[in-house]
């Protein structure tokens, strides 16, 4: 949700600057700019595009007056405040043009900051929130004449979340960075130093970090930076090494980034599992869960927070967790979680699930839940995101990063943590026999292989997916542990080809969504071999007597199922409790191929961001 990025060093800045904001193209592609100081010249200048970050570097390359540029910010945005366009796009200046600045977040008290600045003289020239932080700044500059104090005097009038990195013309040889709410991070260079939302627009540069914290404010020169609180007192800061391999964003010769991180899930279950499921007869090892075994055999509750497809795993979650504990889980979307009355306390575990851990409204949900004195476990993909550094306990999912923005390979990696979790906590809590555990971590020692057998049938699964490609609604039913699979599957074709598909509990369609369907509307049915198998084919049917074109999603042989069926997506056999790790696959397969069917922009769809970091 917008990416920044900052460079002040030898390099060819607006290189750093576009490689930087390349990868951080999965933040958001309305419009993208960058600002830089051209030393020969001794001025600021402003490039700025629509659209995706393409148009920009068409600019840029373009450009002949660019000289000796040595310091710079960039931007990528996810539209908030102000409709997508060249004057909305960052950097935004003040009125002399001599301070510039690009922000992620959103500024809650921004029009009652206008209405003074405007007061003041400053006129306006976009709809942003982020041009009201560039005529505070500069009215505080007025002050002082040291962008450090401006800035650090500007933010403490700022309500809601920023991310910033400031320029000025008088100090050109310095970037002042701030955060609150919104990741931010100094990649430290020798002789050259980088800030950037997120790793991957500086891992190819450097292997060290400084993450900022809420209420920190940097200034960062090319051969130091400094770190000091609101008062201007200095922090020393630690320089962490990143955990991350140097590598190019590479599609590997995939035509896009989804269908890669689909076809990776057979590794990412072995990453997952490595290390932790050693083999069926030793027990799982958790080394970052902190919760002692007292705790856990005690504990009577869990709530797990999440939001899109990290609420599905949440879903699939909690059957896990009640199943082999016997422990009280409830589920909400943090956003939900956020504006009701609490009922967590110190005998709860709040478990926050999310990719990037830096979701705006998980992150909130699980401060609150902190404050209730919950013990907060956060299972993600990204170890050193805000979510974790803030958690007790963390199990990592060890994804890889995820570029495309509709999420698949993490959401199995989560999906396949609770297992684990779930059988952690039951080890401890003695509430399953051994053969039963036994059973089943040999069944998921069976999984990377499975995930591979599916995957070497995309083909029938492209096939039925083209059959459909034209409809304009879709229904995904089912029960039990495979209901997140039908809102996961819904979810997946609705971000990426627009269709509106919608997920239901396949009992409830006869309390209002069958009166929908006809034979314009296709179901998608998945019904695993179980104890809601004949249910699920009993609401599959009374669907057919309306008329529906009915599509099984099923490892069943039932010859009976030609009858009811007008396609049938076969995937391998599997118990039901490891059932969702299986069906998500050939959902994410049949979205990706009516997306692509359709011509729509699989990897960056529409309006959406892949860290969604504002409320
Ligand atoms: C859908 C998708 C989103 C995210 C959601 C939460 O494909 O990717 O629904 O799952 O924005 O993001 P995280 O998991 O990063 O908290």
């Amino acid at each position: 949700m917008c990416g920044i990025v900052g460079y002040i060093g030898s390099r060819n800045t607006v290189d750093v600057l576009l490689n930087g904001l390349t990868s951080l193209e999965y933040r958001g592609y309305d419009s993208s700019g960058v600002s830089v100081y051209d030393r020969d010249d001794g001025e600021i200048k402003i490039f700025k595009a629509e659209g995706k970050l393409n148009n920009l570097k068409e600019i840029l390359k373009n450009d002949t007056t660019l000289k000796t540029p040595g310091i710079g910010i960039g931007h990528i945005r996810w539209a908030t405040h102000g409709v997508p366009s060249v004057e909305n796009a960052h950097p935004h200046t003040c009125n002399c043009g001599n301070l510039v600045i690009v922000h992620n977040g959103i500024i809650e008290n921004y029009l009652e900051l206008k209405s003074k600045l405007e007061n003041l003289g400053c006129k306006f020239k976009s709809q942003t929130d982020t041009e009201t932080i560039a005529h505070l700044i500069a009215q505080k500059y007025k002050e002082e004449q040291n962008l450090t104090n401006a800035v650090r005097n500007a933010v403490k009038e700022l309500k809601g979340a920023y991310a910033l990195c400031v320029m000025h013309r008088n100090e050109p040889n310095l970037i002042v960075a701030a955060r609150k709410n919104a990741p931010l991070l100094i990649g430290v260079g020798n002789n050259e130093n980088f800030i950037a939302s997120d790793v991957p627009a500086i891992i190819s540069y450097t292997k060290h970090a400084c993450y900022l914290n809420d209420d920190e404010i940097a200034t960062v020169w090319a051969n130091k930076f400094e770190v000091c609180d609101l008062e201007g007192k200095i922090i020393n800061k630690r320089v962490e090494i990143l955990p991350w391999e140097s590598q190019t964003i590479n599609k590997m010769g995939y035509k896009h980034f989804m269908l890669k991180e689909i076809h990776e899930q057979p590794d990412v279950v072995r990453n997952v599992l490595s290390n932790k499921l050693i083999d069926a007869n030793t027990k799982i090892k958790l080394d970052e869960v902190k919760l002692n075994s007292d705790t856990i055999k005690n504990l009577s509750r869990i709530e797990i927070i999440a939001c899109g497809t990290s609420l599905h795993a949440a879903m699939v979650g909690k059957y896990i967790i009640e199943s082999m504990t016997k422990i009280a889980v409830d589920v909400e979307a943090s956003s939900e979680y956020i504006y009701r009355e609490k009922t967590t306390n110190e005998n709860t575990l709040v478990i926050g699930v999310s990719q990037s851990g830096e979701t705006a409204d998980t992150i909130t949900a699980i401060r609150q839940a902190k404050q209730t004195g919950a013990h907060i476990l956060i299972i993600t993909n990204r170890p050193d995101s805000t979510m974790a550094r803030e958690a007790h306990s963390l199990v990592p999912v060890n994804a890889g990063i995820e570029v495309s923005v509709a999420a698949t390979k993490s959401y199995m990696a989560q999906v396949l943590s609770f297992y684990l979790f779930a059988i952690y906590l039951s080890e401890i809590k003695n509430t399953m026999n051994s053969e039963q555990l036994i059973n089943l971590k040999f069944e998921l020692l069976k999984l990377p292989n499975l995930v591979e057998t599916i995957l070497q049938h995309e083909d029938e699964i492209k096939k039925c997916a083209s059959k459909y490609a034209s409809t304009k609604d879709f229904i995904y039913i089912s029960r039990g542990i495979n209901l997140a699979s039908a809102y996961e599957g819904a979810l997946k074709l609705k971000e990426i080809s627009y269709i509106n598909a919608t997920g239901y509990p396949a009992g409830e369609l006869k309390h209002g969504p069958i009166a929908m369907l006809d034979e314009t509307m296709p179901v998608m049915v998945i019904m695993m071999p179980g104890v809601v198998y004949e249910k699920i084919l009993s609401n599959a049917q009374e669907a057919k007597a309306r008329h529906a074109k009915l599509i099984a999603l099923t490892s069943s042989n039932d010859p009976k199922l030609y009858d009811t069926f007008d396609d049938i997506i076969k995937i391998p056999q599997i118990c039901e409790m490891l059932s969702p790790a299986l069906t998500c696959v050939p959902l994410q397969l049949f979205a990706y191929y009516i997306a692509e069917f359709l011509g729509k922009d699989v990897d960056q769809p529409r309006n959406l961001a892949k860290s969604v970091t504002v409320e």
